[in-house]
């Protein structure tokens, strides 16, 4: 009798030619550009995990567009993908959380058909502290005939993303990816230097009894956000006739890496604070490469009325309220909403 010899790993570049080559999903192209993105997000994750030793903590000492100081693995991050993406030929231009406007190919390369953007360090609070943070990414298709593209050429609905992915930076690197066609999990092999595949086609259940968002923030909620969590917190004896189990990480990226992995609920609504800009969340390099990963996993993901992924961008830094996890408490949650109409 032969033992049967243990399946072999799959590596991201097998997963991603099988995809290519037999499923006929993605072009070369595209595979290329998502093989930059993992080798990029590879190397964030080796001075994320440098920590102090590799000088990486601690502020830039500058601003972001959007008035934020930026932290010096902020401004790595974003310069790790910009020179990743730059000479590959795949992309026609690149935007992210880091950089005021669109950042053109360089004339010395060619260009391609795709559009990235990105946040290149989410979850930046976090880096100081040693906890869990990430890269987010998503990938439109460059408008037909534009040669140049601006800000304009990006301002693309989230159900146009033909490729959306987040890294983990946790206590093992992971790169989670949607094509279109479900999610899919690697996980780093740190001695082979290789992503390999531990997840596939990674499913939300439609229930759960798990909340995150950031309670500090409830006296400025609004009246329907503030309904729906006093029914959580009232717990077994109050309408929902359940207890509920909260979780806040401050990093968008793990605390839906979690939602990926067991289920739950994500939440950054509008408050009063912040009602002037929208939210806090960006749509297209934050809330739209999340919504479409949680949608193929089967989950929901609204802005509190409508799907996130349907919000027409009028800027490249716009910000939206986000709700997004299991379906059922989503679907309840926007349904508040849209009762209260407010
Ligand atoms: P970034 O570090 O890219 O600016 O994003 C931070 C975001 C997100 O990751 C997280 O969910 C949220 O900000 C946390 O906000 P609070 O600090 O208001 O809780
Ligand atoms: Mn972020
Ligand atoms: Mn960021």
């Amino acid at each position: 009798m032969t033992a049967k010899s243990p399946r072999k790993p799959i590596s991201l570049t097998r997963f991603l030619i099988e995809e290519q080559r037999d499923k006929g999903h993605i072009n070369s192209d595209l595979r290329l550009l998502i093989e930059v993105v993992a080798r990029a997000c590879k190397r964030i994750a080796i001075s994320v995990g440098r920590g102090a030793l590799g000088g990486v903590l601690g502020s830039a000492g500058t601003e972001n567009v959007q008035g934020e100081v930026q932290k010096k693995l902020d401004v790595l991050s974003n310069e790790i993908l910009l020179e990743a993406n730059e000479w590959g030929g795949h992309l026609a231009a690149l935007a992210s959380e880091e950089m005021d406007d669109p950042h053109p190919i360089p004339h010395r390369y060619p260009k391609g058909e795709y559009l990235l953007v990105f946040d290149p360090l989410d979850g930046s609070s976090n880096i100081d502290v040693n906890i869990s943070v990430g890269t987010i990414f998503s990938v439109l298709r460059c408008p037909a005939g534009v040669k140049d593209p601006d800000e304009k050429a990006f301002l693309q609905a989230g159900v146009k993303q033909v490729a959306a992915g987040y890294a983990v930076y946790g206590s093992s690197t992971m790169l989670v990816l949607t094509l279109g066609d479900g999610v899919h999990a690697f996980t780093l092999d740190r001695e082979i230097g290789s992503f390999v595949l531990t997840g596939s086609d990674l499913t939300i259940p439609e229930d759960t009894r798990e909340f995150a968002i950031n309670m500090s923030n409830l006296r400025h909620w609004q009246a329907p956000m503030r309904r729906y969590i006093d029914e959580l917190l009232a717990g077994k004896t109050g309408p929902r006739g359940a207890d509920f189990n909260m979780r806040w990480v401050a990093s968008m990226v793990a605390d839906v890496h979690r939602i990926i992995t067991r289920g739950g609920i994500f939440i950054y609504p509008i408050d009063a604070k912040i009602a002037d800009k929208g939210g806090k969340l960006r749509l297209m390099y934050e809330a739209n490469p999340m919504a479409m990963i949680v949608e193929q996993a089967g989950g929901m993901a609204t802005d509190g009325h409508g799907r996130i992924l349907e919000i027409v961008p009028k800027s490249l830094h716009q910000r939206v309220p986000v709700f997004l996890g299991s379906k059922n408490e989503i679907d309840r949650v926007t349904r508040y909403h849209r009762e209260a109409k407010v």
